[in-house]
């Protein structure tokens, strides 16, 4: 009989603005493969935003339900998944990530980030006074966390379209037998 393999979801890592979703839903097209947001999972789960959850229950309740959802997601490929972006940074979904598929940081710098995120409100820890130094804080410390992934693509201005060949041709370098089967190239 014929087993999956394990290694068969493709992870988006990254800090908030980095474009996960945008360049995950185009990966997903070009693989033929579904797509899944976790934080769409995990408000779907909780039946309330994101920000409710936070404001109602707190990060640490988020970040159980962001663990639970994400393990739950990940016996569940193939699939492209787009993570929030302190999940990777949680060791336990870490490993969980590094056991069940691939994994993809989109690095953007600060100004990039700050330029994508500051005009939204639904990301709690950027609704403050003072949200590029929130991301100069995150940059330092989840960067050296986020290098732990097994391709790593910088994003800038050259929108996801882009992005996205750029992540099939850093998988295809990272692992030429992967089963991996463009249909086509965005
Ligand atoms: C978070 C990122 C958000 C979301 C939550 C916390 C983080 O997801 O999971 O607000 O800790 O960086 P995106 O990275 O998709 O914005």
């Amino acid at each position: 009989m014929l087993s999956r393999p394990s290694k068969d979801n493709i992870v988006l890592v990254g800090l908030m603005g980095a474009g996960k979703s945008s360049v995950g839903r185009r990966l997903a097209q070009a693989l033929d493969l579904p797509f899944t947001d976790a934080d769409n999972e995990i408000t779907k789960a909780a039946g309330c935003s994101i920000e409710d959850i936070f404001e109602l229950y707190g990060e640490a309740a988020f970040r159980d339900g962001e663990r639970r959802v994400i393990a739950r997601i990940l016996d569940c490929g193939p699939q492209i998944l787009a993570t929030g972006g302190g999940a990777f940074i949680d060791p336990s979904i870490r490993a969980r990530i590094k056991e069940k598929g691939i994994s993809v940081w989109l690095r953007a710098d600060i100004e990039v980030l700050y330029e994508r995120t500051h005009r939204r409100t639904h990301r709690p820890l950027l609704n403050n006074d003072d949200p590029r130094g929130t991301l100069a804080g995150l940059i330092e410390q989840r960067y050296p966390i986020y290098a732990e992934a097994d391709v790593i693509v910088d994003t800038a201005e050259e929108g996801p379209d882009m992005t996205a060949k750029q992540v099939l041709d850093g998988l295809r370098a990272f692992s030429p037998c992967f089963p991996i089967k463009a249909v086509s190239d965005p």
